[in-house]
Parts: structure tokens; sequence; C-alpha cells
């Protein structure tokens, strides 16, 4: 027996070793951690379970037969994070660079499978050389079949992934298919083919870095949510992520202990709202002050900034927030925005996650390159996304509500459970200056009587009360107590429930 656990602590250690010592200095020198290292710091001390840890790859061409390596370059199990089990699986490029065999997809289909019928969510530590070259179309087919999973476990469980290092071909495509990227600067990388087949096909330099680093994604593709300096910050933010998401479809959203008063008044939010319609305010001061202790998880901070995406917490419990940001295009819904928002919406409501709608938009951005891009397509996916969503959805209008933009952004008629707006809310088809050069065109010379149709249009509509006297507004409310409202309209929808009619799937507008 005792040569038995012997042979057992060899083949643990030696599998433990990967790639081998000299590959582990090149990924430290790197700056990278090793697969092993990057989940130890990712879970709860000690609730690592390792499967799997004995597969090696089937492959005998290229001299494989005689390069086997315990684990076959994916290290996978589950763990805990602050308690709650996920499952993870983490590439280790020491095992012919992460590349994925046969048995390497096999290994993730499985924490997958398993992921999906225990109702936990699944993290992939990325890094990898893509599909396995050796294997052919072996390999393909276990890309495939991870695809298929990650199709299957959308809105089942939350698909999680990191990209900690170069990702090639297939090893870019898993990722895109699940909820959220993350990335690592300056070590990671995205792209469908590196920078050499792109010279041969298009003749395009470009750097590895240019083409799919974390900068490019973070805020030219969107492909990634986020980035951070290196791995150990990588990780600890994911373990601050995940706390903010439930485990599946069918459970509620974590609720956390909290220590801010949820009848906290904030007066300096009676102040937020410039006198001067024209200027901005920054919309993430407002987020920053509603939730509990201030604690804000940004997502596509980089991307699309005129509207603003991420998780608080109210009362303990997960909010998905999106917000106007008046400080780029004045708030404006254009492509990138409409489509990086409308991805989030779905997110929250696959995953009961209610969502808070703070709105100050002028419209939708006009001009031939949004028409010639597709605007109204884009623009249809957050109409879309709000008008399905059957979470609790709360509104609260601060200043411009105009147009269509008044529509989408979570307005009672798209299902809006509660919609407040703030006394400086302006609530109409158009801002007062373009309503009174269409409907008073033949006035446009004479400047006194455009100033007095102005002052008429602006006292008319400028305000909450039009939208409120239709019930179209359920309350005017007070800046300072807004935490407060909010709470309470959150509060009372704990129970709601909305069901959408049967349908296989819906149609949105890709
Ligand atoms: C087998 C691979 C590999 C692969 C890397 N290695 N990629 N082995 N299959 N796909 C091995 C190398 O041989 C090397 O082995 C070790 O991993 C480290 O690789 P290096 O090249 O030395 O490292 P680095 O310089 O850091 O470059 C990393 C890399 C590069 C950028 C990932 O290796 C690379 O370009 N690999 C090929 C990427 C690719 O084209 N993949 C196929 C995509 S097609 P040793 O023994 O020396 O340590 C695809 C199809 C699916 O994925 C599509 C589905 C839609």
């Amino acid at each position: 027996m005792h040569e038995i656990i012997e042979e057992l602590d060899r083949r643990r250690s030696e599998a433990r070793l990967g790639g081998g010592e000299h590959r582990i200095a090149a990924q430290h020198a790197k700056g990278k951690l090793t697969a092993r290292e990057r989940i130890e710091l990712l879970l709860d001390e000690n609730s690592f379970e390792e499967w799997d840890m004995f597969v090696t790859h089937r492959c005998t061409d290229f001299g494989m037969a005689d390069t086997k390596m315990a684990g076959d370059g994916v290290v996978t199990g589950w763990g805990t994070i602050n308690g709650r089990q996920v499952y993870v699986f983490s590439q280790d490029f020491t095992v012919f660079g992460g590349s994925l065999s046969e048995t390497h997809a096999k290994k993730i289909c499985k924490v997958m499978d398993m992921a999906m019928r225990n109702g936990a969510p699944v993290i992939g530590l990325n890094d990898s050389g893509g599909a396995r070259i050796q294997e052919g179309v072996a390999s393909l087919g276990g890309y495939a079949d991870v695809f298929q999973m990650n199709t299957l476990a959308s809105g089942v469980v939350p698909q999680i992934s990191m990209i900690m290092g170069p990702c090639a071909g297939g090893a870019v495509y898993s990722p895109a298919m699940t909820d959220f990227i993350f990335m690592v600067r300056d070590t990671s990388y995205m792209f469908v083919t590196g920078p050499d087949v792109v010279k041969t096909v298009t003749n395009e330099v470009v750097t590895a870095e240019e083409l799919g680093g974390a900068r490019t994604h973070t805020t030219k593709s969107s492909v990634a949510d986020g980035a951070f300096d290196n791995d150990v910050e990588a990780i600890t933010s994911l373990r601050r992520f995940f706390d903010f998401l439930p485990l599946n479809n069918r459970e509620k959203p974590p609720v956390r202990p909290f220590f801010d008063s949820v009848d906290r008044l904030d007066y300096s939010l009676d102040t937020l709202i410039p006198d001067n319609p024209n200027k901005p305010y920054d919309m993430t001061e407002l987020i920053v002050k509603l939730a509990d202790e201030g604690d804000f998880f940004e997502l596509q901070a980089d991307f699309a900034k005129n509207i603003v995406t991420g998780f608080i917490r109210i009362e303990g419990s997960t909010v998905g927030v999106v917000a106007n940001q008046p400080m780029v295009l004045a708030g404006c819904l254009d492509i990138q925005s409409s489509r990086k928002a409308a991805r989030f919406v779905r997110f929250c409501d696959c995953f009961n996650i209610p969502i808070l709608t703070l709105v100050d938009v002028p419209g939708f951005l006009p001009g031939t390159s949004q028409e010639f891009g597709g605007v109204i397509k884009h623009g249809a996916k957050l109409l879309f996304a709000y008008g399905e969503a059957t979470v609790p959805k709360v509104t609260l209008i601060t200043r411009k509500a105009y147009g269509g933009a008044y529509d989408v952004m979570a307005s009672k008629h798209l299902r809006g459970d509660v919609n407040y707006a703030w006394p400086t809310a302006e609530i109409a088809v158009m801002g007062a200056k373009g309503a009174v050069e269409i409907l008073y065109r033949s006035e446009l010379a004479d400047k006194e009587k455009i100033a007095a149709r102005t002052r008429e249009y602006e006292s008319r509509f400028a305000n909450p009360f039009v939208a409120a006297e239709k019930g179209f507004i359920d309350d005017v409310i007070t800046p300072h107590s807004t935490r407060k409202r909010l709470a309470r309209a959150f509060a009372s929808l704990r129970n709601k429930d909305l069901q959408n009619p049967w349908k296989k799937h819906d149609n949105i507008p890709l």
C-alpha cells in the first residue's frame, strides 16, 4: 500500500510540473503565473478539487507518442470563491503552449457539463496557442465541442473568461461565446489570425499588441470588458467581480452584508445637475453615491463611454446599472453604446439581476456614419433588450429624456416597474431649440418671437410633470433622497413575477 501511495505522489508531483521547470521559469520570466498558481490565487484556500490530472493526449503523429504530459495542458476542477462554488479550467502554456487537443477539450467540456448540472459558474483562465497543430481535425473537433457547450451553458450559468496569454484561433472563439472577457495588459493577446498571417494576406504590418492587445480590445473592438495590469491584479479583481453574480439562472443575486445605511441622504446630489442644461456632469458620481459603500464594478469602461454599465449593490443585493454619460457625446445613444448596453441588459435579465437605468439622453446621435453603420438595427438591440427583460426595472431620469431615447431607456412603456424623475428632468420629443425651429419655421427671422416660443416650449416640457400627470413617471423625487427611494423600489420588487409569452427563442436584431 505504501508503495502505491508513493507512486500516486510521484505521479501527482510530475503532473504539477506541467511542461517542466524550464518552461515554468520561462512563464515566470514573462511576468506570468502558471496555470496552477492562478487557480490557487483565484479560489479559496484548500478549496480546489482537481479532476483529470492524469489525462494525456492520444496523438501519435509527429513524434507525439513520446511527449505525453499528465494533464494535457489544462488544469480543471472546481472550488469556491468566498464560499460560493465555481468550476474552473486554467490552460497551462508550459504544455504545448496551452494548445487544445481532443483530450484537453474533453476536460473543459466535463467541467462545463458539471457546472450546468450543479448550477455554478465557469471561469476559464485562457493561455493557449489555439488548436493543437499536431492533432489536426481532432483538435478542431475538440474546439467545436467546447463551442457547443458554451452555447448550451449560455444563460444557464455565468461564464467568465480571463485572457492571460497569447490566444489565437479557436482560443479566442470560446471566450467570445462567454458572458465576460477580461484581459491582462502587455501579456495577453487575442486574435483570430496573428500578425504574420495578417502580413501575408493583407500586407498590413501590425504588432501583436496593436492587433489584439488589451488596449485594442477594451477601446476599439469591445471584445474585452476590462483589463488589468498583471496576473495578480486580474485574479483578485475576478474574485471581486464573481461576488456580484448569481450562481445560475434559477438563483437570485447574492445578498452580502453591507455597512451603509439604506436611508443615507446625500445633499451633494441636489447640485449635481448644472444650471446650464448644456453643461455636462459626471454620471458615475451619481452611481457611486447610490451604491453600498460606493462600490461600483464598471464594465467596458473604455468603450462607448457615452453609456456606463456595471454592477453595484443596494441593500447588499446586486443591481446592474445602465446610465447615459453626459460627459461624452452629451450622453447620446449611438451604435456602440446601444450594443454595449444591450448585451449588459441581456446578461442581467438572464441571471435575475435587477436593472437600474439612469437617464440623461438628448436622443440618438445623428449623422451619415451612424445611419450607414446601421444605427437603426443596433439601436433596436437596446430597445429589444429592455423590452424583453422581465427582471425588476427601476428608472430615474435626472435630466434629458428626449425622443426615441426616452422610450428606449427602460421607460414605463417598456415595462419599467418604477420610473422616477428628478425635478430637473426634461421629457420631450426633442430639445426646445430644435422643436421651435421645426414648429415655427416661418417665424425664424423674428428673434423675439422665437425666444418667446422657446420659453413657452421649455415651460411646457422642460420638466417631469407632463409625464408624471400621465403616470409615465411614478414620482418626482428629490436628488438627496435617491438612494433611499431606489432601495425601497427594489425592495418592493423582490418577488416580481413576469413571464414573456412562450417561444423557442426571440429574434433580437443581431
Ligand atoms: C501545438 C503549440 C501551439 C499549437 C504553441 N505551441 N502553439 N503546439 N499547437 N497551436 C507550442 C510551441 O511549439 C512551443 O513548444 C510552445 O508551445 C510555446 O510556443 P512558442 O511559440 O515558443 O511561444 P511564444 O513565442 O510565446 O508564442 C506563442 C504563440 C505561438 C503566439 C501562441 O506559439 C503561435 O503563434 N502558435 C500558433 C498559433 C496558431 O496559429 N494556432 C492555431 C490556430 S487555428 P515548445 O516545445 O518549444 O515549448 C485554430 C483553429 C480553431 O485554433 C478555429 C476554430 C474557429
